[in-house]
């Protein structure tokens, strides 16, 4: 059946308030941050409802109509670009906060709800929901569900999976399958969420959620670490993880070439202490009963310094300064303002292997290219990397050739080419690198029992 008439169905059904051509949302943003071009979608259409979504699949479904699920484009990979006649679902509208339950510490959210809304709305309500990442303003509870977001607090919360006790989703024949349980223990058979969680808008349309919510911290430390050496670092991460008694809540680590740039290039930026280090550690600890916490945490900073693992710190006075400390670690948000043609990479591995990696990268980048920028940071505690890479001129040109010496290495010390941000179509070509033959086998088999006519997300993963 033509592409109009399958166009013509939605708008009888789901009406113009709802279903939009390409002349009416004309300006509107129309790819996610990866860099990867994006196609304008064959239509446009803004549910209110899980009912709505379910009759614009089943319309879909019908006519081998392929569909798009859009978020908050913040994705890294492309995942939710049109890539060519698709229809793009947004879930923009589904924004609301439906229920905060406080005995059974849930939040029941739709699917559209940006991340930080959530996170407002529980400490309102004197609960923390942990999951923090930069595009927490713009990125929603779908999106995070969808790429299974990890960020900066997995080291004591988990990641996006971790948060969840209950999901909706609408299947690719428009069916609802809701799961919107609220308990923590549920084994009772499989487990359909977690086969949504992470399958990147190739399974099924998440709608809605049940969050969990964890205890609001009333104390957070925050310390600003510069350190002389990769074994200092991991020392000073096995040291905290055993000593500091709430536990470690952010390990973010910044390479020297990272700081530096982000520094010399984002004037808004101050630096947290004087001199030069080869790397410099964001240290986090969220815990109870302020007095004790602050006083616990500094004197364990003290005996890092008189250890000479930490050669020099600044600790967090106030939430404004550990706000500044945070703005150095959120700057890759503001890559294009002075890099607009990286290479970024989101690579992991076992802790132990991590420092090696780094400098193999480095150093393998730095022979091909003497003048190349190379900036390394990321959520060590998670063994996760990430990697990004500025040829001066070049202008993105060799892009194909910055990957092959990463993934030579993440290939090499048998990592993943995804620890957070997913496939999409920017990893596409590296999965066989992490996964094996038989495991991508299964998931073209699971992909075809739920989705038989191809239609969710088409050449998204595989
Ligand atoms: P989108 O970009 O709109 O979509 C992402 C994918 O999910 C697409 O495949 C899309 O089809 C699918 N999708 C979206 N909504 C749904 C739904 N309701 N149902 C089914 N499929 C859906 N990620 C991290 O993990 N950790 C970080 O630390 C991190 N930091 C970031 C910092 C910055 C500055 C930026 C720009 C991004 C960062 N990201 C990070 C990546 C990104 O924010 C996450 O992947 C986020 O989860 C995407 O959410 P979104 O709503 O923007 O999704
Ligand atoms: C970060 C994103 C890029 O950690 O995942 O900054
Ligand atoms: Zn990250």
């Amino acid at each position: 059946m033509s592409e109009s008439t399958v166009i013509d169905q939605l708008l009888a059904e789901l009406g113009t308030g709802i279903v939009q051509l390409p002349s009416e949302f004309g300006t509107r943003q129309l790819h996610d941050w990866s860099g990867v071009p994006g196609e304008t979608p064959v239509a446009l259409i803004r549910p209110r409802t899980t009912e709505d979504v379910a009759t614009a699949l089943r319309i879909c479904h019908a006519h081998a109509q392929p569909v798009v699920t859009q978020g908050g484009l913040t994705g890294l990979v492309g995942g939710a670009n049109a890539l060519g006649g698709e229809v793009a679902l947004s879930l923009e509208r589904m924004n609301r906060i439906v229920e905060i339950d406080r005995t059974s510490a849930t939040m029941t959210v739709e699917a559209g709800v940006p991340l930080q809304a959530v996170q407002e709305a529980a400490l309102d309500a004197g609960f923390y929901f942990p999951l923090d990442l930069g595009a927490r303003g713009s990125c929603t509870i779908g999106g995070n569900l969808a790429t299974n977001a990890g960020g900066n607090r997995v080291i004591k919360y988990g990641m996006m999976r971790d948060q969840v006790l209950g999901l909706e989703a609408v299947f690719a024949n428009g069916e609802v399958a809701s799961g919107m349980h609220k308990m923590i223990k549920n084994n009772s058979g499989y487990d359909l969420r977690h086969l949504l969680i992470g399958s990147e808008g190739t399974l099924g349309v998440i709608t809605r959620a049940v969050l969990r919510l964890r205890p609001r911290p009333t104390a957070v430390a925050t310390a600003w670490c510069a350190l002389p050496d990769y074994d200092a670092v991991t020392t000073l991460l096995t040291c905290a993880q055993a000593e500091l008694p709430a536990g470690v809540s952010a390990f973010e680590v910044m390479w020297a070439g990272y700081y530096d740039a982000v520094l010399a290039n984002l004037p808004e930026l101050r630096a947290p202490v004087g001199g030069r280090y080869p790397y410099y550690v964001l240290l986090e600890s969220v815990g109870s009963d302020a007095g004790p916490h602050a006083a616990m945490f500094e004197a364990f900073l003290g005996r890092m310094l008189e250890e000479g693992v930490v050669v020099d710190a600044a600790l967090a006075q106030s939430e404004a300064d550990a706000i500044a400390f945070w703005t150095i670690r959120d700057a890759p948000g503001e890559y294009q303002k002075f890099i607009p043609h990286h290479s970024a990479f989101d690579v992991s591995f076992s802790i132990s292997d991590v420092g090696e990696v780094a400098a193999r990268c480095e150093r393998g980048l730095l022979e091909k290219w003497p003048d190349a920028l190379v900036m390394i940071y990321g959520h060590l505690g998670d063994g996760n990397l990430h990697i990004v890479v500025d040829i001066p001129g070049t202008e993105g040109r060799l892009h194909d050739e910055i990957d092959r010496v990463v993934y030579e290495v993440t290939q090499e010390f048998h990592g993943s080419v995804s620890a957070e941000h997913g496939i999409g179509v920017k990893k596409k070509a590296f999965l066989g690198h992490t996964r094996t033959r038989i495991e991508i086998a299964a998931m073209h088999q699971i992909k075809a029992a739920l989705d038989p006519r191809g239609i969710l997300n088409p050449g998204k993963i595989f």
